[in-house]
């Protein structure tokens, strides 16, 4: 349970839903990782079009320390201890009529899959947490990104640690965060201003 409260009465899996970087040493099995999959699949997409595509890798995995150096910043710090990592991409075009043609709402829907597994994830008693922080142009090569398609995030998945296993500053940031209030973020017939 996290100290947030809503303002308005919601399935109390979204307050909950946050993104510590504790992360203990158990493991992720392949079946795992599938059930995270699984939930990201029957994301909605434009024209259902699906166009996420996913890339993982266990600790352990060869290739882990590999990925884990293309972190940025900080994220070295913490992401390493994550049972799995997850990588989310998606291709900006699709083929219509043989030629390739602007798929505007990509990252949209990639960002609707990462959700799901976020939420599947809390719901097998796991955590999920999504970087921006890493070096796409040395990652893609190692984790054979298909032409065409762009790397948004790298998602760090295991069962939450303890907060003594973070170095003292990150140990201040290990708590679940507020958010804007509603009438902030949504107007009645138009924006709010
Ligand atoms: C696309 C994206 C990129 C993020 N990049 C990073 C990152 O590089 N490092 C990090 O520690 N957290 C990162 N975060 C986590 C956010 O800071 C976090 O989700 C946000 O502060 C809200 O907190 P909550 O997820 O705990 O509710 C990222 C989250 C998203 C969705």
């Amino acid at each position: 349970m996290t100290a947030r409260h809503p303002d308005h009465a919601v399935d109390p899996q979204f307050p909950n839903r946050w993104s510590p970087r504790s992360f203990a040493q158990d493991s992720l099995t392949q079946a795992q990782v599938m059930q995270l999959l699984e939930a990201a699949r029957w994301a909605p997409s434009a024209s259902n079009h699906q166009p996420w595509r996913f890339a993982w890798s266990l600790r352990g995995d060869p290739a882990f320390a590999a990925i884990h150096d293309g972190l940025m910043g900080f994220n070295t710090v913490w992401a390493g201890r994550a049972a799995a990592l997850i990588f989310i991409a998606s291709k900006p075009h699709v083929e219509k009529e043989g030629q390739a043609a602007p798929n505007p709402w990509h990252a949209f829907d990639a960002g609707a899959a990462w959700m799901s597994l976020a939420l599947q994830a809390q719901a097998m008693g796991l955590v999920a947490h999504a970087m921006g922080g890493f070096e796409a142009d040395k990652l893609a090569p190692a984790l054979g990104l298909p032409e065409g398609h762009v790397i948004h995030a790298v998602v760090a998945v295991g069962r939450q640690g303890n907060i003594t296993d973070l170095p003292e500053k990150l140990q201040e940031r290990e708590k679940p965060s507020p958010r804007r209030p509603v009438a902030e973020l949504a107007g009645h017939k138009k924006f709010p201003g």
